[in-house]
């Protein structure tokens, strides 16, 4: 197998099931990534693990140098990655405790670094981006879904915005009507840094809230935070059954 990534998110910011067998804290043109990589073991394969917001989970979606951990990664030999999002559902199949593999992004983010074609190469590039998730690596994730009985949906587009808030009534409303089942604040630029660095991504959404004005009451925290707790626990079961396949 091509040497795997996880990209964990919030809930997956430490990953202590993984037997460690190095840390690679490497720098790169683009500054520090989020953290030291954990080059790890899983089922047998050696994986990466970097988690997103740092491993105290203290940087907030717009601040995370994703050119730095996407460049870290392909540094240490990646070709796959499998991304961990915690999002908020739009979809009405979609609610709380659910899984997602989303096949589409719908990009609302502003000022952050999202490229690395950035005027210094020789040319301008333009990577193809008309189907940002590896359709492979989808449908591996899709069959332990289902043999492992899970929750789930096979497709999504995840709308990505800018935070760290959450969204009002009205954006979401509006998300919905642009054909988004799914919100994050993450999801960008990550996958698209991936595809400029040919590196096969595909995301595991996990649904930890209803998306804001979805139900009447606000979105509670405490409840969010228990659904993560419980989404994490079955993401990493699935990650297991991937890793060991
Ligand atoms: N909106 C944006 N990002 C999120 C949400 C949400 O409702 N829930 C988890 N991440």
């Amino acid at each position: 197998m091509a040497r795997l990534a996880i990209v964990g998110g919030t809930g997956l910011s430490q990953y202590p099931e993984l037997q460690r067998v190095d840390n690679a804290a490497l720098d790169t043109p683009y500054g520090a990534p989020s953290a030291a990589a954990l080059i790890g073991r899983l089922g047998g394969h050696e994986v990466v693990f970097l988690p997103r917001h740092g491993e105290g989970h203290t940087l907030p979606p717009h601040r995370i140098n994703y050119r730095a951990n996407l460049w870290c990664l392909q540094q240490l030999g990646v070709k796959k990655i499998l991304a961990v999002n915690a999002v908020g559902g739009i979809h009405p199949a979609m609610g709380p405790g659910h899984l997602c593999i989303p096949d589409q992004i719908i990009d609302y983010t502003y000022g952050r670094e999202h490229t690395f074609a950035d005027g210094t190469a020789k040319t301008v590039q333009h990577i193809d981006f008309s189907y940002p998730y590896d359709p492979v690596a989808r449908q591996i994730l899709i069959r332990q879904l289902t043999a492992l009985q899970m929750p789930y949906s096979d497709f999504g587009v995840y709308g990505c915005t800018q935070g760290p808030r959450l969204e009002s009534a009205a954006e979401i409303r509006r998300l919905a009507a642009d054909g988004c089942d799914l919100v994050g604040m993450t999801g960008m630029p990550e996958a698209a840094l991936a595809r400029e660095l040919e590196i096969d991504y595909v995301s595991i959404c996990m649904v930890v809230n209803w998306a804001a004005g979805i139900e009447a009451a606000p979105i509670d925290m405490a409840d969010l935070m228990r659904t993560l707790e419980n989404c994490t626990r079955e993401v990493k079961r699935l990650i297991a059954a991937v890793a060991g396949a």
